[in-house]
């Protein structure tokens, strides 16, 4: 079995093969997942809401995502494992650099951060120092308060533009991977066009180089409510792991996200 790398990531991309993704919190979900074949895992802050029940992701702490990430880590063989920056979590470099070894320490390849072009020296300290980073841009669950909700990011042309100009300031700064939430699709498409690492799409149309889903929102369990960009995969197959198999199927040929699934 071959350990999926970031180079392995980047390498789909090139080949123009899509990244499956999913977010996991525990040993025995990940290692399902893992044995299903899914490219990557992501210990999202989206546990704030999933699993604690809180109405946004604010509360979640570093020491939360530690603790989840130890336990994904150690369900995990194959697939890559990329774990979330909480809230106010890397308001400083200094600050970042502290909490991203917690989690580097605790089993994650990678750590991800919403923001656009304020995160590029912190970006490039991290790298130097031996953590890459994934980006985070579109709707930023983080930043819930300054949008005003959960709203679609990019639909004015003056925001799309700044949006692209966003990811290619993370990427020249050396993010390895981007993940794109919420987004018209026109839009998902320009930005994977436009880097050459690779971008993973929520709500971002299909045509961004892979997919990620909250595992709750794939099984249509979630506490709260369903998002329109996601799939009920269980109802469908009325078995989890057939459910991880269609989604990885459907992501791997293009059929999800189906316009259904997406923003214009
Ligand atoms: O927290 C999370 O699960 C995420 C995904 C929705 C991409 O950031």
């Amino acid at each position: 079995m071959k350990k999926i790398t970031v180079s392995g990531l980047l390498k789909k991309k090139q080949a123009g093969e899509k990244i499956t993704s999913l977010t996991a919190y525990d040993a025995s979900f990940a290692k399902m997942f893992d044995e299903q074949g899914i490219d990557a895992l992501l210990i999202g802050d989206s546990l704030g809401m999933v699993l604690q029940g809180e109405s946004d992701t604010l509360p979640v702490t570093i020491e939360d995502i530690e603790y989840h990430t130890r336990s994904v880590r150690k369900g995990t063989e194959r697939a890559f494992v990329l774990a979330d920056m909480p809230f106010m979590s890397y308001a400083t470099p200094e600050q970042t650099y502290a909490n991203a070894a917690k989690l580097m320490a605790a089993g994650a390849s990678m750590i991800k951060m919403e923001g656009g072009s304020w995160l590029c020296e912190t970006i490039q300290g991290l790298n130097l120092r031996g953590v890459p980073v994934c980006g985070h841009l579109g709707l930023t669950p983080q930043s819930v308060h300054v949008f005003g909700g959960f709203k679609i990011q990019g639909r004015e042309a003056d925001k799309a533009e700044k949006l692209l100009a966003e990811a290619k300031a993370l990427e020249a700064a050396g993010i390895q991977l981007l993940v794109l939430e919420c987004v018209p699709s026109s839009l998902g498409k320009a930005v994977s066009e436009a880097l050459s690492v690779p971008v993973i799409g929520i709500g971002a149309g299909n045509d961004t180089d892979g997919q990620i889903l909250v595992m709750h929102d794939m099984f249509g369990i979630s506490a709260n409510y369903m998002p329109k960009f996601s799939k009920n995969y269980l109802a469908e197959t009325g078995d989890m792991r057939k459910a991880v198999q269609q989604y990885i199927a459907e992501v791997q040929s293009g059929a999800f996200p189906s316009p259904e699934h997406s923003f214009e």
